[in-house]
């Protein structure tokens, strides 16, 4: 593991996570990339130092900090095109960032076109030394990092090239799973000792689908959503989209054996045979074989209307829908393989839209890829919603999307799937399931404009937000110039992409 000051090398490098090899883009030079561990406070110096050469997929790179709200940093938030250029090859980027008042569970990944389905993505955990919840586990610690993948045997560019639909190849658990015809390779293992509790960290690190996550013979008490405490709330299953955390205690309360850990995606290998979409709970003193044992039954489902924050929450402004300061409803679509927002696609713009703001530029008419910038005034409250899709011909498929905002957590006020708000004691996260197509359903979330900078706000389905499937909420605009002082280095990069 790395402490929150560390270089980052950025490799290509052949692995066969799930016994099939290709060519990949790591961090580090491993799958998942290394674990950055820091605490409550720290300030984080991360150097990423680019030695791509793999023509075949992208040799420019930048690192987005999944979660983290990068006040005042907004430049370092990783986002090619939205905060800044892309590193080029046999350049580095000094990541600078301080993380003042966050703790939980985040990861980092690519922000550079598809490449982190090429295998950039790593889990990254901040502690907090006064976890008001640290009553409820005895043990937590690095290696209780779940990572959940899809992987893909060929690259990004061809796969997106093909177009939809993007079937994954197998479904990795912290870097390793089987796909289907292939070797019986090795699985994650998870190991626990009976009667000790644990607090397992899930990421999900997806490129597309959501996963089913369930733990044979083991309940999962949820207390950390997206970086937020949440009032414990016992599951036996749990639907985690692309971009999503959580934290869950589990009690290695059964007999010493091996226990099927599952991670069933909507999109993928559709079986659990011969290892499929799985891992391992391994009690000390069980033998280190596959598992035996069953799945389900299954009694205590997942409600997200049923997660409430910890700590005194509840949303910002008038409690009524559309009576925020600022409402935008989203419709959403897609016209000839490509999708909208409000009509319009996202196409990366030649300047970062960060450096457009510092050179001057503080209306969204100004400001590029036009159609796609959102002007946000300062300290207002704004609700937002986003429908899984529009039942009518031309609606966004592929439903349900995870939508993703940067710089913000933000109060989910209506879930999907429900036609009732809370106000009171929403669940608060940075990524949300817009729900299921058929059902035509809907989410609404708030925030308050209290963090100056082009945020990017987008489905993280990585192929959805390829086609142009997200908007840039460019947030106090006036403020800007005023709050961030990048680096001289953040706007030469800029000049050496352009040369
Ligand atoms: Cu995890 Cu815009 O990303």
């Amino acid at each position: 593991a790395l402490g929150p000051v560390a270089n980052i090398n950025i490799i290509n490098k052949n692995i066969a996570p799930d016994g099939f090899t290709r060519s990949t883009v790591l961090a580090g030079g491993t799958f998942p990339g290394p674990l950055i561990q820091a605490h409550k406070g720290d300030n984080f110096r991360i150097n990423v130092i680019n030695q791509l050469s793999d023509t075949s997929m992208n040799t420019s790179t930048s690192i987005h900090w999944h979660g983290i709200l990068q006040h005042q940093s907004n430049w370092a938030d990783g986002t090619s095109f939205v905060t800044q250029c892309p590193i080029l090859p046999n350049d580095s980027f000094l990541y600078n960032f301080t993380v003042p008042d966050q703790a939980g569970t985040f990861w980092y990944h690519s922000h550079l076109s598809t490449q982190y389905c090429d295998g950039l993505r790593a889990p990254l955990v901040i502690y907090d030394d006064d976890d008001p919840l640290a009553h409820m586990y005895d043990v937590d610690d690095a290696s209780t990092v779940i990572m959940l993948s899809d992987w893909y045997h060929s690259t990004s560019a061809q796969i997106s090239a093909a177009g939809p639909p993007f079937i994954p190849d197998a479904t990795l658990i912290n870097g390793l799973g089987r796909y289907s015809g292939g070797p019986l390779s090795s699985l994650a293992a998870i190991n626990v000792e009976h009667g000790k509790r644990y607090r397992f960290r899930l990421i999900g690190a997806s490129c597309d689908p959501w996963f089913n996550f369930t733990m044979d013979g083991h309940n999962m008490t949820i207390i950390e959503a997206d970086g937020i405490e949440v009032e414990p709330v016992v599951v036996d299953s749990l639907p985690i989209f692309a971009g999503q955390r959580y934290s869950v205690v589990v009690t290695a309360d059964q007999p010493v054996d091996n226990y099927w850990i599952r991670a069933f995606p909507d999109n993928g290998p559709q079986t659990f045979d011969g290892g499929l979409n799985s891992a391992i709970l391994r009690y000390a003193g069980a033998p280190t074989n596959d598992p035996t044992t069953e799945q389900g039954p299954y009694a205590l489902p997942f409600d997200e209307g049923a997660l409430h924050p910890l700590s005194d929450a509840g949303a910002p402004g008038i409690a009524e829908p559309g009576k925020a300061d600022v409402n935008i409803n989203f419709v959403t679509g897609n016209t000839q393989g490509e999708f909208t927002m409000n009509g319009f696609t996202f196409v990366a713009p030649p300047l970062p839209v960060l450096l457009q703001i510092l050179s001057g530029a503080r209306h969204a008419s100004q400001l590029l890829p036009n159609g796609s910038v959102y002007e946000l005034p300062y300290n207002k409250v704004i609700e937002i919603s986003i429908p899984s899709t529009d039942l009518t011909p031309g609606g966004a498929p592929g439903a349900p999307h995870p939508f993703h905002l940067h710089g913000h957590v933000f109060d989910v006020v209506r879930v999907a799937g429900s036609s009732s708000y809370n106000f009171v004691n929403p669940v608060r996260r940075d990524t949300v399931s817009t729900g299921v197509q058929a059902n035509n359903d809907n989410v609404t979330f708030r925030f308050v404009t209290n963090n100056p900078g082009p945020w990017f706000l987008h489905c993280h389905i990585d192929w959805h937000l390829h086609e142009g499937f997200g908007v840039v909420m460019a947030e106090a605009t006036s403020e800007i110039a005023a709050e961030e002082h990048p680096p001289d280095y953040w706007a030469s990069q800029c000049s050496s992409t352009l040369r």
